[in-house]
């Protein structure tokens, strides 16, 4: 299976990116953009593994999380990578918890070197709106002021990612309390 670890992203959040989502979307840019229901912060992307190696890669994750204590996330300000003369992904930033979130993340990543996982260059902590599928000027969506409500993150999830002609589906595999 296709896996990933993430922080589950309120409705309440998602509903004002999404709303953001719907209009951009009138505007007939060559890009996909992620459905409500889809919408997270990506910690670390593992790719395929199997029943065995989740079991095995579950107790570090569960002793990495257990150093973070819950934070506090609000997301806001738009951007792209990787740069808005070439945008691939399109995204919202983080006002605050970013650096819980790298902090967090960087931690997995670490822990799960030992399992045989790439370590990650940069990470730069974003919730992915949408992906650019043909060179196209972006200006005028990341020219816009977006911001969420306040909540809090009290657990990382680990999320099946399951590739379908209409788009992904992500279903909740594991529960990591912070
Ligand atoms: P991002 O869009 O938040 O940057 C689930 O597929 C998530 O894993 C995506 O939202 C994406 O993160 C990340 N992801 C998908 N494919 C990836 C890849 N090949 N390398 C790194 N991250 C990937």
């Amino acid at each position: 299976m296709r896996a990933f670890l993430a922080i589950e992203v309120p409705a309440s959040a998602r509903l004002l990116i999404h709303d953001l989502i719907e209009n951009e979307s009138r505007k007939d840019l060559p890009v996909k953009w992620v459905a409500f229901e889809n919408l997270h912060i990506t910690l670390k992307f593992l790719g395929e593994i199997d029943e065995r190696k989740k079991a095995k890669i579950t107790p570090s994750i569960t002793a990495a999380c257990h150093r973070h204590k819950p934070f506090t996330v609000v997301l806001g300000g738009l951007g792209c990578f990787p740069g808005p003369r070439n945008p691939r992904v399109l995204w919202v930033g983080m006002k605050q918890g970013g650096s819980a979130v790298c902090a967090l993340a960087a931690d997995l990543d670490e822990e799960l070197t030992r399992f045989g996982f790439e370590k990650e260059g940069r990470f730069h902590p974003h919730l992915t709106i949408g992906r650019v599928k043909q060179p196209c000027s972006v200006d005028s969506t990341i020219a816009q002021e977006i911001q969420t409500d306040a909540f809090e993150v009290c657990s990382v999830v680990l999320f099946r990612s399951t590739l379908k002609p209409t788009g992904p589906i992500y279903d909740e595999l594991e529960r990591f309390a912070l």
